[in-house]
């Protein structure tokens, strides 16, 4: 099996070095807005191979691998996304935050069932999706309750325009409560869990989502919480940051690996 990795940083290398490691995977092609990291990357593998960052370099690659995986940025999987679909390629998306926007994900769900191709979004840095999918039609509430340190909210306008510095905070302090649409426009930076809880469940609008910062945590906490027929699920991490880039949960890229060793061996265990 051959696999092309678009974004060579904290994800994409987990991902690198697992598909090394793994029998099934015997060429991984890398692509990157920056070539040096791209270069740097192909060359440090033995089944690294250079792909290069242009359309027609993409396409012809897209055309020899079985497997794109989209670990670069929400830029990158509105682009390569319908381009891997549409040619029937299956894709592992990452950035699933692109996903909050409703024309792209009914545009890319639709090219999947078309061309016959799959949309790979793993679990990503939130636990307890498991349940959520298999209560699928039997989900009446959902809640996400994310909880970080201060260093988690700095850039973030809507916090800067209300005039709220969380650095002064001395006491876990709620920031926001709403629908997931509304927290995946206010805190961007939560996009990947919001978004990946709300499609599993019960969609942008209908999954609350609760933003604290608690001035003493180190960690980014996501406590899933669902009701409904099925009973009620109640899940909670606390995750470490990736050890290349503070801002990635480590859990995200071990998602991505999981997913990978599942799709090249053929067996899903927890689906
Ligand atoms: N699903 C989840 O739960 C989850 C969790 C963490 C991160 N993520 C997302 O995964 C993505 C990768 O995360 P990371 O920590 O590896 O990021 P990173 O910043 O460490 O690496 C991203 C790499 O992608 C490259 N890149 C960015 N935009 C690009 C583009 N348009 N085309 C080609 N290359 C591009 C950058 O040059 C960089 O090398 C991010 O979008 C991040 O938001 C998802």
């Amino acid at each position: 099996m051959r696999i092309l990795i678009i974004g060579c940083g904290s994800i994409g290398n987990v991902l690198a070095k697992a598909a090394q490691a793994m029998p099934e995977i015997d060429g991984i092609y890398f692509t990157d807005r920056s070539e040096q990291r791209a270069k740097a990357r192909a060359s440090e593998y033995s089944k690294g191979r250079l792909t290069g960052y242009d359309d027609a370099s993409i396409i012809s690659s897209i055309n020899q691998v079985d497997l794109v995986i989209e670990a670069a940025s929400q830029e990158a999987a509105r682009r390569f996304t319908p381009m891997c679909l549409d040619r029937g390629r299956d894709i592992m998306v990452m950035s699933v935050g692109v996903f909050h926007d409703d024309v792209f994900r009914g545009h890319c769900f639709d090219l999947a069932i078309k061309n016959r191709a799959r949309l790979y979004i793993p679990s990503g840095a939130v636990c307890g999706t498991d349940g959520l999918r298999s209560a699928q039609g039997r989900v009446d509430q959902v809640h996400l309750i994310t909880t970080k340190g201060p260093n988690g909210f700095h850039d973030v306008a809507y916090l800067k325009e209300k005039g709220m510095d969380v650095t002064k905070l001395t006491e876990p302090t709620i920031l926001f409560e709403g629908s997931a649409r509304e927290a995946v426009r206010l805190f961007p930076k939560n996009v990947n869990v919001a978004a990946t809880v709300s499609l599993m469940g019960l969609g942008f609008d209908k999954t609350k989502v609760t933003i604290i910062c608690d001035p003493r945590s180190t960690v980014n906490s996501h406590q899933l919480i669902a009701k409904g027929a099925f009973g009620e699920l109640k899940a909670e991490i606390q995750n470490v940051p990736s050890p290349e880039n503070p801002a990635t949960s480590y859990l995200a890229a071990l998602s991505a690996v999981s997913a990978l060793k599942s799709i090249a061996t053929n067996v899903w265990v927890g689906v």
